[in-house]
């Protein structure tokens, strides 16, 4: 009876995709490790190669906290993502991988974002070579990654922190979800981010770490896809309170994203936040019905949907259309 279940079962399973998640020549055999200490060093590039060697492997390391030193073949790290995409549905390479299978569920949310990797590229490009004048904080990297899901963007923060030659780091990340919480601690200990705090980003309490240091860095991506209004994620409540408890921490603060660009669908009129209106305090139309559309990359604004495409295009097909979508 067993294996006539069993056989029914494996009738279900999603066949995994056969190419690589980046041609071979992209890939290196370097640890996570060292991918970090290189990008780390002032004088080095930050390619989009680079950028794209560290997220798969960090993806690899969330998964396999002991990994980060070990060099990962490619074909591991696609059978890693090959796992995930097919977490629900299941696939030949997760039977008989019940606790593999119940963390990628446990940890899916946080995963699935990280797994966007042309957008986190891109967004991981824009907080690491942040140019920021350390004598403006005293030497001091002072950074919150409010919503730190798996760290990815602490990382940046950290990157940013020491090609910017800071003397002292101190990165918080804050999130809510317990399990995702929990980990991203664990990997944040053993890489060296900063301190990982649970709580609610929403909560004035929440900050109370913060004492009368300026703040160098905040990145917050609590925001909707481009089909859902602003309320449905807590972008303009965490600003207001962080604005009306701690403005005068944020005055030389840098901000990912540094501007938003929302619009009401019925007038298509457009409203930027940015820190001008403490990324919340505009008196149009109620900003929490309007919906995301944009945010500043490069200097201009990035349609939320062509975030990485040029990322996008360094992955092996069909990868890119088969990965999940931040927004
Ligand atoms: C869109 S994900 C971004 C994760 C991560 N920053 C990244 O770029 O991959 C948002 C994360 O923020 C967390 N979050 C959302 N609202 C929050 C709040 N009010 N307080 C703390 N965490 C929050 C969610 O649990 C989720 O892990």
């Amino acid at each position: 009876m067993k294996n006539i279940q069993d056989a029914a079962l494996t009738l279900l399973l999603r066949q995994p995709i056969e190419t690589h998640i980046l041609p071979a020549h992209l890939y290196r055999s370097d640890s996570l490790a060292q991918e970090i200490e290189k990008a780390c060093v002032p004088k080095n590039d930050l390619s989009r190669t680079d950028i794209l060697n560290i997220l798969v492997k960090y993806f690899y390391a969330y998964i396999y906290p002991d990994s980060m030193d070990s060099s990962i073949n490619l074909k591991d790290i696609s059978v890693c993502f090959n796992q995930f995409i097919h977490r629900r549905l299941g696939t030949p390479l997760l039977w008989d991988k019940i606790d593999l299978r119940r963390s990628l569920l446990k940890y899916g949310f946080s995963l699935a974002m990280l797994a966007d990797l042309p957008k986190s590229a891109h967004i991981f490009h824009e907080i690491a070579l942040s140019k920021i004048d350390p004598d403006k904080f005293k030497g001091f990297f002072l950074g919150i990654d409010i919503g730190a899901g798996t760290g990815i963007l602490m990382l940046a923060q950290m990157v940013a922190a020491r090609k910017n030659e800071f003397d002292k780091i101190k990165i918080t990340g804050i999130e809510r979800d317990k399990p995702t919480f929990e980990r991203t601690r664990l990997i944040a200990d053993k890489l060296n981010l900063g301190t990982m705090l649970l709580g609610d980003a929403k909560k004035r309490l929440t900050y109370s770490f913060l004492s009368n240091d300026s703040v160098t860095f905040i990145s917050n991506e609590t925001l909707p896809g481009v089909s859902a209004r602003l309320w449905k994620e807590d972008f303009i409540v965490i600003n207001k309170m962080l604005f009306d408890s701690y403005e005068t921490l944020l005055r030389l603060t840098h901000f990912f994203p540094n501007q938003v660009y929302a619009r009401d669908k019925s007038t298509e009129r457009v409203i930027i936040l940015n820190r001008d209106n403490n990324f919340y305090n505009t008196n149009q139309y109620p900003l929490r019905l309007m919906y995301p559309y944009a945010i500043e990359l490069d200097n201009a604004a990035c349609p939320l949907t062509e975030i990485g495409w040029e990322y996008a295009a360094l992955l092996q097909d069909p990868w890119p259309d088969i990965l999940s979508h931040r927004w």
